[in-house]
């Protein structure tokens, strides 16, 4: 089929290519800055995460480092599945959800984790402190989004909240009493 007839089919939801750039590039007036900032942050924080919970799931050495290994692997997938909550979130939004690496790395507000860290205790400690940060640094967006008149912004971020708690209890319950 031609396609400017397969264009004419197409799903009227579907934007044409020159609309589809522009609502990666610009927020509706609408939207709170805030929310678009929290956003971006949220996911690029969650993607170091991700990187630097995988870098734990590979390198991790000690007696428990099979429950470790698998851990750190569940935690990789829970934050994955947040991540890509929180950039549709950004991009129903009307903006860009920028995920590449370079991105995160330059919109990441977590340390970066020590990549020479190897001991179960070292890094359960790494683990736990990125996390808490995550987590402290989430309730005041949580709040924000919803003063600024977002009430579902923050909800997805009250979601991201509720995960990044639940890891951090997972991680402590393995530190040693
Ligand atoms: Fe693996």
């Amino acid at each position: 089929m031609a396609l400017a007839k397969r264009r004419k089919l197409a799903c009227p939801l579907i934007a044409s290519k020159k609309e589809s750039t522009e609502m990666t590039t610009r927020a509706p007036a609408n939207v709170p800055t805030v929310s678009m900032t929290a956003l971006q942050t949220t996911l690029s924080d969650c993607l170091a995460l991700v990187a630097d919970t995988k870098h734990a799931h590979w390198n991790v050495k000690g007696s428990d480092f099979f429950q470790l290994h698998e851990l750190f692997d569940r935690l990789v997938d829970d934050l994955t599945d947040l991540s890509d909550t929180v950039a549709e979130r950004l991009v129903a939004l009307g903006g860009l959800a920028r995920g590449t690496i370079d991105e995160t790395a330059s919109h990441r507000t977590l340390a970066t984790l020590n990549a020479e860290l190897q001991s179960q205790s070292d890094l359960l400690a790494g683990l736990i402190e990125r996390y808490s940060d995550l987590s402290a640094k989430l309730v005041p967006l949580i709040n924000e989004t919803a003063d600024a008149g977002d009430p579902t912004t923050s909800d997805v971020l009250t979601e991201a909240s509720r995960s990044v708690d639940k890891a951090r209890w997972f991680l402590m319950s393995h530190q040693a009493t």
